[in-house]
């Protein structure tokens, strides 16, 4: 890595005892080739995959591992050490670490810091798939990510132990973008000091919610779908890493905004609808992801409503939310994205279906997928999908078999962004 792109800055590295320790000596090394200052503070089983002698010669300072050592606190004290950071990052997290942050615990030194420390907070979370998935880490994950942390990984794909799934630690280099990202937290405003030639990739995520009244609300969950905002985070993610500018508009997830994406929440159609408009003009690629809960309450009420013993049914009057991807691609041709991209699910005939909606709804390309498969779309981590876009001719596609969404982003993103004009569209129409 040429480029200082952490000139200045200091990092405070933990390394927690998994087998992807080894890797932290590459992260150790890229971070200083970008520039940054780098403290390493390693558990005492971290000790068991690397030696602190490796990464205090890489990170040219000496290693802390014990919080209770009177020589480093007479030098650095632990609050000393967690104020000096510009960022925390923590790489590999283990399982059993992720579960102390989760719950404060800080009966070492890594883990008081964390506690200690105000600065922004990356983890690239590193474990066997199995613990991965299990309900206890996908609740830590939820809770770190509600307190603030950012979250890289894990990526899908082999693992130490010979299982194949998500848990591998992301790639160095990936890991060190993402602390990049996470230092530029609040990127400037669209069309505001950004390269020359940057793209601007603004993405609907995740689900809506429609009050009810003031306790309940009403969700596309309800009428007939299901959305994590996972494929939306992932695409978020790829555009990060094809070099674009990239704004989020999201529904409630539980999810860790890709690091460097501009996120903004919102609760119901409208808001997004409110948002979508506004960014749309700034943008070159508009995605639109999100699971947009078709109808709204025509009136919420202002106070909880109230069960009736004596009434077995209620009627609710729901009107129709706006089409925000149709509105996005319908705007007038100055303030149009050049490409609008939507998500077709479906059943059965989903070629079919989606060639309609690309036609219907005015978009450049749709990504279609089968969601009566098990194991694929809604709420898992993987997709397989059609893709389908307009050529000057009519329409081309391809079949993208079950595939990691992190993968299958990045080429709906690589597809896009080839079909921004003035950029060569190298595929192949069948
Ligand atoms: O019509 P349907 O909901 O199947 O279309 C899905 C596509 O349209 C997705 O890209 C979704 O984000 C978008 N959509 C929208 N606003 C709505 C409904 C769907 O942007 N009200």
């Amino acid at each position: 890595m040429a480029a200082l792109t952490l000139s200045g800055k200091r990092v405070l590295l933990g390394v927690s005892a998994g087998v992807a320790a080894y890797k932290s000596a590459l992260i150790t090394r890229l971070l200083k080739q970008a520039g940054a200052e780098v403290r390493v503070v390693m558990t005492a089983g971290a000790e068991a995959f690397i030696t602190p002698l490796t990464l205090q010669a890489l990170s040219g300072e000496p290693v802390r591992t014990s919080l209770l050592d009177p020589d480093a606190e007479a030098g650095m004290g632990h609050i000393e050490l967690a104020r000096w950071g510009d960022v925390l990052l923590i790489a590999p997290a283990t399982a059993d670490l992720m579960a102390k942050l989760a719950h404060g615990f800080a009966d070492d030194l890594l883990t008081t810091l964390c506690l200690a420390s105000d600065a922004p907070r990356l983890i690239a979370p590193a474990m066997n798939q199995a613990m991965w998935r299990s309900p206890a880490t996908q609740r830590n994950a939820a809770t770190l990510i509600e307190d603030g942390w950012q979250q890289v990984g894990p990526d899908a794909g082999d693992q130490a132990c010979g299982d194949t799934g998500f848990g591998r630690m992301s790639e160095p280099e990936a890991i060190v973008t993402a602390v990049e990202g996470c230092l530029a937290l609040t990127p400037p405003a669209a069309g505001v000091d950004r390269p020359a030639g940057t793209r601007h990739v603004v993405i609907t995520a995740g689900p809506t919610r429609e009050a009810l009244d003031p306790v309940r609300y009403l969700s596309k969950h309800v009428l007939s779908n299901r959305s994590s905002g996972k494929m939306g985070f992932a695409l978020a993610a790829a555009a990060l890493e094809q070099g674009a500018h990239v704004t989020l508009i999201s529904g409630p997830v539980a999810l860790a905004t890709p690091p460097g994406a501009q996120r903004i929440d919102v609760a119901s159609a409208a808001e997004m609808h409110r948002e979508a408009l506004r960014l749309a003009p700034e943008a070159d690629v508009f995605v639109g992801c999100a699971a947009v809960s078709d109808y709204r309450a025509a009136e919420a009420a202002e106070h909880k409503l109230k069960k009736t013993a004596d009434e077995a049914t209620l009627t609710l009057t729901l009107e129709k939310n706006p089409d925000i991807i149709a509105d996005v691609a319908g705007l007038e041709p100055a303030r149009r994205p050049p490409v609008v991209a939507g998500f077709a699910a479906e059943t059965r005939d989903v070629r079919r279906y989606a060639e309609d909606k690309l036609a219907r709804k005015a978009l450049d390309m749709i990504v279609a997928n089968d969601v009566s498969a098990a194991g694929l779309g809604f709420g898992s981590d993987d997709n397989a999908a059609w893709l389908l876009w307009r050529t000057p001719e009519g329409s081309a596609s391809e079949h993208q078999p079950p595939q990691p969404k992190t993968q299958l982003a990045r080429t709906v993103i690589q597809r896009a962004l080839a079909l921004l004009p003035g950029r060569p569209d190298t595929r192949e129409t069948p």
